[in-house]
């Protein structure tokens, strides 16, 4: 593991107390969090964000999920791919255990007001700052190529994505500190230069505790990489990516992350699956090899994810259902963006045509 800067360090330590006060009083939270759709949902978000929302949500707490339909188009994902991704990724939401009826799941192209607050929260950041932008450098770094306007603004469009619901709580991990430390920055600097009255939170990070699981190759795991296990890919397609994974050549399994990154890449997989700890994993395998860690591991997913792929199959039998829950979660959000960018209207002095019908 390597070390936290200091900040990290704060956040965590923060973090670890709003779970307390999470646990106490679920209902004072409001959760916003989002995935860019540019495929189906693998295991790195089963362990790293699913599991956390559900949990979340079982608590008590207000959970809306937002598919970032616009915030893709930074990475140039064709249009005629997006129904059926987004329509999966919903399938896979339900198959895990998010329930429409508590939670909310929506999507950017569907709620203009959203889109709309980018338009003054854009009036309160430089030019410098939004150059500053770690995701920002890396994608530029990453291509070579100057970012696009949009790739630009991401991070306040991701502020709206946040501030639009006034939620107050945003499960990240450390990676994403950088955005969300821009979302605090908008709402102070909103409710200090245009409101009487604060009108946004400023919203904290719930740091989510499962280590950064790297795809089967070895790097990041990513959609677009395909390195790691969708979740619904059949029983056989688990077997088979799992089999592809690269090992090294001492046959002895231990658990050295930094001198065996691969095994104990598939031992964390491993753990994160049965709950179990990674060393005692590698004591247990030991003399029998790469090759049985696998079929331990294999196994292992399959056995956990056997329930969802189930449910996923009924949901995906019955379009109309799918439909239907994208069609509701639009709407609520839609409303309750109308009404914060009502707010922001009235903040703002705009409210010249509207004075005799607000009754927002
Ligand atoms: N940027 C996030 C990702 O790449 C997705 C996202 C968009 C998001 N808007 C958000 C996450 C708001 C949390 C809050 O996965």
């Amino acid at each position: 593991m390597s070390e936290h800067t200091a900040s990290q360090q704060a956040a965590l330590a923060r973090s670890a107390e709003l779970e307390q006060q999470v646990q106490e009083d679920p209902q004072k939270f409001r959760v916003l969090t989002g995935d860019r759709p540019t495929g189906p949902l693998h295991i790195g978000h089963y362990f790293g964000s699913l599991t956390n929302r559900i949990r979340l949500q079982n608590l008590g707490v207000e959970v809306i999920v937002l598919i970032a339909d616009y915030q893709v188009m930074t990475d140039q994902v064709a249009g005629h791919q997006l129904p059926a991704t987004v329509r999966g990724i919903v399938a896979d939401y339900l198959a895990a255990g998010i329930d429409p009826a508590r939670s909310t799941i929506f999507t950017h192209s569907a709620v203009a007001a959203l889109n709309e607050l980018v338009v003054p929260f854009l009036s309160l950041v430089s030019d410098a700052e939004l150059h500053r932008n770690p995701t920002v450098k890396a994608e530029t770094d990453a291509t070579g190529k100057p970012p696009t306007g949009l790739m630009l603004i991401y991070p306040v469009h991701q502020a709206a994505d946040i501030l639009f619901c006034r939620a107050n709580l945003v499960p990240v991990g450390l990676d994403q500190l950088p955005h969300l430390e821009i979302t605090r920055l908008i709402a102070r600097r909103f409710n200090d230069r245009y409101a009487d009255q604060p009108l946004f939170p400023e919203p904290e990070a719930l740091l989510t505790k499962t280590p950064l699981l790297m795809g089967l190759d070895g790097h990041k795991m990513s959609k677009t990489r395909g390195n790691g296990i969708p979740l619904r890919a059949s029983e056989d397609q688990t077997a088979a990516v799992i089999r592809r994974a690269p090992t090294d050549s001492d046959r002895h399994i231990t658990y050295d992350p930094t001198g065996r990154p691969a095994i104990a890449n598939l031992l964390e997989l491993l753990a994160a699956a049965t709950g179990d700890d990674p060393q005692r994993l590698a004591d247990d395998i030991g003399s029998r090899g790469a090759g049985h860690l696998k079929r331990t591991l294999t196994e292992a997913i399959n056995e956990l994810l056997r329930p969802l792929r189930n449910r996923r199959t009924d949901i995906t039998d019955d379009p109309a259902y799918l439909n239907q829950v994208l069609t509701t979660g639009n709407q609520r959000a839609r409303c309750i963006a109308e009404h914060t960018l009502a707010e922001v209207h009235n903040t703002l002095g705009m409210t010249y045509a509207n004075l005799a019908d607000d009754g927002a």
